[in-house]
């Protein structure tokens, strides 16, 4: 009684679940459908990328694929473009760097006005013996004398060594009848009068400095001698200063 009372409820709760698997199998089946429609329709939108696996299943060394990206043009086309842009390049750096270093240059250049008064020239052939000349370079005075032959044996009879500023005469000449001094006072900055003085040179009358026809100190608070600036002589009758 009890086995047949067990059988019927089995039946009937078989009965009951039949339907149910049935509805539950037809909805896994449709959802496994859609899912695969959905994923195909994800897989024909799918970039590809060049870094995909190779087809070959075995294979451990994966390449990109960069096919796509390379030029359509030949490689001697290629080559010729690059060595176009890159030799523009250089000429356009090179043309760049010179304007900048000319540039700069020419700013640090002395100016056309500095440069004239560098250098100047003189026709000795205009200055008489026993006359002084005064002209002006680089803003200070030169005085150019023209010595006689008695100027010149006085200024080496003196016992340079007992001098103030001990320096003999053929130190401060290039060529005897000619002495080049800058006009400048070695005390104070003043400018000395020629042909005056104790010692028949040059007077400073702003402290009484006298200088011998040398230009060498003598008398007086000038601690140096007169400066003698750089110059030369290009021929026998021009005299250049600087
Ligand atoms: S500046 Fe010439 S003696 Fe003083």
């Amino acid at each position: 009684m009890s086995q047949q009372l067990s059988s019927a409820l089995l039946r009937t709760c078989a009965r009951q679940q039949l339907p149910t698997t049935v509805v539950a199998r037809s909805a896994i089946a449709a959802s496994t459908a859609n899912a695969q429609q959905q994923r195909g329709v994800a897989n024909a939108s799918k970039f590809e990328s060049p870094f995909a696996s190779s087809d070959d299943p075995t294979a451990t060394l994966k390449i990109p694929n960069f096919k796509k990206y390379m030029s359509k043009s030949s490689p001697t086309t290629n080559k010729v473009f690059s060595y176009f842009v890159a030799g523009t390049m250089g000429l356009g750096s090179a043309v760049g760097a010179k304007a900048t270093v000319q540039d700069f240059l020419v700013n640090m250049s002395a100016s056309a006005d500095v440069l004239a008064q560098a250098k100047v020239e003189i026709a000795l052939g205009s200055i008489p013996e026993g006359k002084n000349v005064i002209i002006k370079w680089r803003g200070k005075p030169v005085f150019i004398r023209h010595r006689t032959a008695d100027e010149i044996k006085e200024a080496n009879e003196i016992d340079w060594k007992t001098l103030r500023d001990p320096q003999p005469d053929e130190d401060r000449v290039q060529k005897p009848e000619w002495l080049v001094m800058l006009g400048v006072c070695t005390h104070l900055g003043c400018v000395p009068i020629g042909e005056a003085g104790d010692f028949g040179g040059w007077f400073c009358p702003c402290h009484g400095s006298h200088y011998d026809i040398s230009g060498r100190i003598r008398k007086g608070p000038a601690p140096l001698n007169l400066e003698v600036p750089a110059y030369q002589f290009p021929d026998d009758d021009t005299l250049v200063i600087g």
